[in-house]
């Protein structure tokens, strides 16, 4: 994950202060610490047993184990019978097309997220933008705003730029009040990254520098160095 990727949970899961949020995929729980900093109660859905192990010393984070494509539907539904509200959620579980669809599908039918900020990772892959654009045009829950590229993904390939794209965050509000969108002031298609950025970190031009740093391949840094010391002379 990029370093500008960590901010924007930082500043939203900061600015939101959730209730409760749900992340799914949590690997070693990275993303899940930097939530849980900030939420009342964090539940992480991994396939992977170990993950509960890996985060048994965090008192208000609870992990299911198992496929959130059975366990995100059964998690909404017993949260909505109780009348409960999902404030954040973090999707960066299974990648694929398919997986993707099953966790915003699940998201953007239930009541438990029908006023709800989600960010979903890997945004720039090919697959995630094709799911995400489907699960938003069939979600039953109304959406006041949704960015694709509310964070950029990055190229990881320079030999072949279109082709090869990772990271990124999409951001999705859900709610019939707009309030919420405006009060992170996101409209579709608007760049908001630097506002974010602006209220939360003075040390932005260095965390972004690093994102930079991280974002373009070496070899292409290198190249871009040399052409420019080229240029100089
Ligand atoms: C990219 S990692 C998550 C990284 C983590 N969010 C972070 O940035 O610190 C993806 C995780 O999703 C889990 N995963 C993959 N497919 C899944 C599925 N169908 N259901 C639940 N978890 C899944 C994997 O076990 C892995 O731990």
């Amino acid at each position: 994950m990029l370093p500008v990727e960590r901010l924007v949970i930082h500043a939203l899961a900061g600015a939101l202060r959730p209730r409760l949020a749900i992340e799914v995929g949590t690997e070693r729980g990275d993303t899940a610490r930097l939530i849980a900093r900030y939420a009342q109660r964090l539940i992480c859905i991994d396939i992977d047993p170990a993950v509960r192990r890996r985060l048994a010393d965090c008192a208000n984070i609870e992990v299911v184990t198992g496929d959130s494509a059975r366990e995100l539907p059964r998690l909404l539904a017993e949260l909505a019978g109780a009348g409960r509200g999902v404030d954040f959620c973090f999707v960066d579980g299974d990648h694929s097309y398919e997986g993707v669809r099953a966790d915003l599908s699940a998201l953007l039918a239930s009541p438990a997220a029908a006023r709800t900020v989600i960010l979903v990772h890997d945004s720039a892959m090919a697959g995630s933008r094709r799911a995400l654009r489907d699960a938003v045009a069939e979600a039953r829950v109304p959406i006041a705003a949704c960015d694709a590229d509310f964070s950029q993904g990055v190229a990881t390939d320079i030999e072949c730029l279109s082709a090869t794209r990772a990271g990124g965050l999409a951001l999705i509000v859900t709610g019939a009040d707009p309030a919420l969108a405006r009060l992170l002031r996101v409209e579709p298609g608007a760049v908001t990254l630097p506002e974010l950025c602006e209220r939360i970190a003075p040390t932005r031009a260095g965390l972004l520098l690093r994102g930079w740093r991280q974002a373009v391949p070496k070899r292409l840094r290198d190249r871009l160095y040399r052409w420019r010391r080229g240029a100089r002379r």
